[in-house]
């Protein structure tokens, strides 16, 4: 089954598993899928880009066998031309690179749909903008940080939200993905401001009573509420 970005509602919600129960990745992954995902976002950190350490392919291809919803891989590692042939071959869906890390991202994009993937473009909210301008037309997805990259359980910045804006400006059919300290308050602010791809970790796996259909349902009322 092939799966892709422009297939997404809008909004979709697109649950972070890096604040799931690792022990029991495949029942929180058929939690969140009940209760309505529209995709699974899996961060990728190799303790250089970011301090943090997370997961590589051999978790995206357990992940690939448990679900079919579309998985979208979050590199924020330094070198992502080294492992981007791995996270396809490994049932990744689409691969989204840091633009801080890709001196030619349409480069990088054509590869990346060379391995059968969509690709996205992602930026903490310092990073180089007018590198997302320039890789716009050749790309899927453009994932704006809400945070800076590296941890879970961070605060929304609200600084960012004239950047998404800014980057809806120069979009034509591509998806617009913030990341980071996404709750029903924080998902209005970002999809009124045109984001359409909501993740939210902490929000969902973290919910008051582990209620993960209200904790999606309250993400998808407040996003489209918004865009209308
Ligand atoms: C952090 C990751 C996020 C993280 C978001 O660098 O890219 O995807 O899981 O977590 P919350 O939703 O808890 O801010
Ligand atoms: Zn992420």
């Amino acid at each position: 089954m092939k799966r892709s970005l422009s297939q997404l509602p809008r909004p979709a919600i697109a649950p972070s598993l890096l604040a799931s129960d690792f022990a029991h990745l495949a029942d929180e992954i058929a939690r969140v899928e009940a209760a309505g995902a529209d995709l699974l976002h899996l961060d990728v950190m190799d303790g250089h880009f970011v301090p943090n350490l997370t997961i590589g392919p051999v978790v995206v291809e357990k992940v690939r066998a448990v679900t079919d919803l579309l998985l979208d891989v979050h590199l924020m590692i330094s070198e992502p031309a080294r492992y981007i042939q791995a996270f396809a071959a490994a049932g990744a869906d689409n691969l989204t690179f840091h633009a801080e890390v890709a001196s030619d991202p349409r480069a990088m994009a054509d590869r990346i749909h060379e391995l059968g993937c969509e690709a996205g473009i992602s930026i903490n909210p310092d990073g180089p903008m007018e590198r997302i301008r320039q890789a716009a037309p050749h790309i899927d997805m453009v994932l704006l940080m809400t945070i800076f990259a590296g941890f879970g359980g961070q605060k929304f910045m609200p600084e960012v939200l004239p950047l998404i804006r800014t980057v809806k400006g120069f979009l034509t059919t591509q998806r617009l993905e913030v990341d980071g300290g996404i709750y029903p308050d924080t998902a209005a602010q970002a999809a009124a401001a045109g984001a359409d791809v909501l993740v939210s970790g902490t929000g969902v796996f973290c919910a008051p009573d582990g209620d993960y259909t209200r904790a999606i349902a309250a993400l998808r009322r407040a996003g489209g509420k918004a865009s209308d």
